[in-house]
């Protein structure tokens, strides 16, 4: 679908889409379109009930006379209200009304009253950003679509009084589109594609970016001493990889953003095996490291001025007769041992080396990782926001504020001293597994133990990497999550304005 901006005017054929303000508020545009049209649209939302509120819309079939072929209404919720957020699902729930519709052309008249920031270039711009990413598909592998499965819509436009500001206050949401939609695909596609070493072609592919991309095989981790994370790998017929990307946008010296992320690309539980039921869900299992994977990406791609390393952590979970065995103890890179009380717990074990490694060479300012970790997070927070975990209060806040200027909510979880005795091992330094009860929180405070003094936090995105209903900005399937949150936090934290 392509994007473009212009001057407000009724186009001459193709779908017009109005946003309405709760309690039916026309703006200027569809005010003037009802009047033409004999009031057909007050009629039309006073007989459906149509109420203006966010993620509503209305088909009007245009009468004769005005050159489109339909009118949309489109719900903009409270006057006041309208901000970024809300724009970007005016654009999700207009792409979602349309995509599939027939309709090839719409175009927004974004001029609904409220004396607030509405038909501004940002609004503009966000509104974009939504009806891109809700308009995302991934049908790669589907040969047989009818033709009323196939999308149809294939130019949305965004009216506003200075379309030139609108496309630059797009630009750099098109980076983190481009980055969200890099993470889908990598989530969506299934394990006997992506690998540790497939994901790391894909990672190579950032070079053409300005992303300096190293990758380092069993060999050299091997000589690294990152065995926690070899363990984890050495029942899988492809070998363990560890994909580090960096962005260069700031002075030599500044100290990067560091972004850690566990990259699981199938995740059978190892010998310590999954029920069957669900099990195929683990290839997104990865999600973590493709969220770092899709942040270098945008952060790249509008040359964001800033610097940030990725450090992603490949590894499958399999079972064989070289699988790693409860009861193992692994001496990690850090040096701390480690009994590996339950192989499906191995999310921990490969960060704990993946973390270490981070901040020993990197030095970094701050270090985030993102992780499917537990099933745990899911149960306490469900799919609605993702567990945050940190050492530092500071960068707990930033991240909490990025979050709820994106959308992709953080809610902070405990990680304190109080769970360290859940972690006691008999044989080694630590176990693993600290049993049922809060293992969300066993897992981070064992992460804790590998980023000596550097300011981190933990994103366990369990609950929010995929989706099985359809979102406001995003389709059913893998939502991309941390893409926006963290190109936001570098935006607010790390980058002179
Ligand atoms: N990858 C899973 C966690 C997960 C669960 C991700 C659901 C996405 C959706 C992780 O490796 C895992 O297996 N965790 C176990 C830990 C337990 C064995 C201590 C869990 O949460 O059950
Ligand atoms: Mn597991
Ligand atoms: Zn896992």
């Amino acid at each position: 679908m392509r994007i473009a901006f212009a001057k407000p005017g009724l186009p001459k054929g193709g779908t017009i889409a109005v946003p309405v303000s709760e309690g039916g508020k026309l703006g200027p545009t569809a005010a003037d379109l009802d009047r033409r049209i004999k009031g057909a649209l007050t009629r039309a939302a006073a007989s459906s009930r149509f109420a203006g509120k966010l993620d509503e819309t209305l088909s009007v079939v245009a009468p004769r006379g005005i050159g489109c072929s339909r009118v949309v209404l489109v719900g903009a919720g409270k006057i006041g209200a309208f901000d970024a957020l809300a724009a970007q699902r005016v654009g999700g729930a207009l792409i979602a009304h349309l995509a599939r519709s027939g309709e090839t052309d719409v175009a927004v008249a974004l001029d609904i009253v409220d004396g607030g920031s509405t038909g501004t270039a940002e609004c503009a711009a966000h509104l974009a950003h939504g009806a891109r990413l809700r308009g995302y598909r991934f049908d790669k592998y589907r040969t047989r679509q009818k033709p009323e499965e196939k999308p149809s819509l294939r130019r949305l436009t965004v009216q506003v009084p200075d379309p030139g500001a609108a496309r630059r206050a797009h630009a750099p949401l098109a980076a983190v589109e481009d980055g969200v939609v890099a993470v889908r695909d990598l989530v969506s596609e299934p394990a006997n594609v992506i690998n540790p070493a497939s994901f790391a072609a894909a990672a190579r592919e950032l070079t053409a970016l300005g992303v300096k991309v190293e990758v380092l095989d069993a060999g050299k981790l091997r000589k690294l001493g990152l065995n926690a994370m070899l363990g984890v790998g050495q029942g899988s017929a492809h070998e363990p990889k560890l994909v580090i990307l960096q962005w260069s946008g700031a002075d030599r010296k500044a100290p990067p953003a560091a972004f850690v992320g566990k990259g699981v690309t199938f995740d059978s539980g190892g010998v310590s095996i999954k029920p069957a039921q669900g099990m195929e869900e683990m290839k997104t299992d990865m999600a973590g490291a493709a969220a770092v994977l899709g942040t270098i990406r945008s952060l790249a791609a509008r040359r964001a001025r800033a610097n940030a390393v990725g450090v992603c952590a490949m590894v499958e979970n399999m079972v064989s007769g070289r699988a790693q065995r409860p009861g193992d103890v692994v001496r990690s890179a850090s040096g701390q041992t480690i009994e590996v009380v339950d192989t499906d717990a191995e999310g921990r074990l490969v960060l704990s080396d993946a973390l270490w490694y981070a901040q020993d060479r990197f030095k970094p300012r701050a270090m985030i990782d993102l992780a499917t970790l537990t099933g745990s997070i899911v149960v306490a927070l469900g799919h609605e926001y993702a567990g945050l975990f940190a050492n530092d209060d500071r960068l707990a806040e930033q991240l909490t504020a990025a979050g709820a200027a994106t959308g992709e909510r953080l809610w902070r979880m405990p990680a304190g001293e109080a769970y360290d005795e859940r972690i006691k091992s008999d044989i080694a330094d630590m176990k693993n597994d600290g049993g049922r009860w809060g293992d969300s929180i066993n897992a981070a405070v064992m992460l804790k133990r590998f980023v000596g003094k550097t300011p981190w936090a933990h994103l366990d995105i369990a609950g929010v990497a995929w989706t099985n209903e359809d979102r406001p900005t995003a389709p059913k399937g893998a939502t991309g999550f941390g893409v926006s949150l963290l190109d936001r936090f570098v935006t607010d934290c790390y980058e002179e304005r």
